[in-house]
């Protein structure tokens, strides 16, 4: 049975293992320039209804690297569920090309082009989850500390796709992740509740941040609630990753960020250019992981 990736949740334990094996393998022979053309002959069509950087040049170059290609559909392109619904999109897809991934405002968009479907489908962000973000989070975190387990992962900010992702992979990787945000702006109760004891949610930003290995944030605003962000901007002032927040944290702690950054709104520049940050390690090992999702749901591992 074709297999999808929609959510970090929709992985065992083992599936995670491996994809993040993979990737090192991947990341290995392209910093040995051994190439490592698995997908020859295959194509990706890749769907926008956001902008995007990273995600798109990520997996189209990613692509080419794996010795196949990528059409980039642009949301005027094909007018997703205006034009023609995601069902009968993937219809036709699937007839011509050998993967999907897609960017979408409703989660429920990207699901229903996975069941309409006979080739995978890759979540590259809708408006609940972004895993192929966090789990290349925990590939660069396997990097910098050779272990998941036990880790204290603190998100400083909104609850949202990148946060329902964290908590997918915490529940699974084994390490504990704590977010901080103001009230009102708490993640989905029922994937908080799936992700269990692992997790949990605070208005303290000071307390999330004690003994933290890693600080974790995001924008406030995410892509389709521009509307809301003065008053986003007014919520979200204590929740900045400053610092004096950083100094509650571990003196080793790992500075994290998925960009695009607001420099001087959810982070400051002498944290996110600070010798503590990852964040272009980060935006790189999107490159490796997504190449290995790519690979394993296509049996080409
Ligand atoms: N982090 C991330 O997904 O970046 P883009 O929005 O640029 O793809
Ligand atoms: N939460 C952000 C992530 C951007 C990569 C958004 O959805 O806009």
């Amino acid at each position: 049975m074709k297999r999808d990736l929609l959510r970090v949740g929709d992985l065992t334990a083992g599936e995670l293992d491996t994809i993040l094996t993979v990737a090192r393998r991947l990341k290995g022979d392209l910093r040995a320039r051994r190439p490592h053309p698995l997908l020859a002959g295959r194509t990706l069509a890749m769907i926008f209804e956001k902008p995007s950087l990273r995600t798109r040049v990520t997996f189209e170059v990613g692509m080419v690297q794996l010795g196949g290609a990528a059409i980039h559909l642009a949301p005027g392109d094909i007018r997703l569920g205006e034009r023609e619904s995601a069902g009968d999109i993937a219809r036709n897809l699937e007839r011509w090309v050998d993967l999907v991934m897609a960017r979408t405002f409703l989660h429920r968009s990207v699901a229903d082009l996975a069941a309409g479907a006979r080739v995978p489908v890759i979540n590259g962000l809708s408006d609940l989850h972004h895993p192929c973000q966090v789990l290349s989070d925990c590939f660069t975190l396997l990097e910098h500390r050779g272990k998941l387990a036990g880790l204290r992962v603190a998100f400083i900010g909104d609850g949202n796709n990148v946060v329902h992702s964290w908590m997918d992979a915490a529940a699974r990787l084994g390490f504990d992740f704590v977010l901080a945000c103001p009230p009102g702006y708490e993640p989905d109760p029922a994937i908080t509740a799936q992700a269990g004891p692992r997790v949990s949610v605070t208005h303290d930003a000071e307390a999330a941040a004690r003994d933290a290995d890693v600080l974790y944030t995001d924008v406030w605003t995410s892509m389709g609630q521009e509307t809301e962000a003065t008053a986003r901007r007014q919520a979200f002032r204590p929740y900045q990753v400053n610092a004096p927040l950083v100094q509650r944290a571990k003196p080793d702690v790992l500075v994290m960020h998925c960009l695009p950054a607001h420099r001087g709104e959810e982070i400051t520049d002498e944290v996110i250019d600070g010798p503590r940050s990852v964040v272009f390690d980060q935006a790189e090992n999107r490159l490796h992981v997504q190449k290995a999702i790519m690979v394993w749901l296509l049996g080409a591992a």
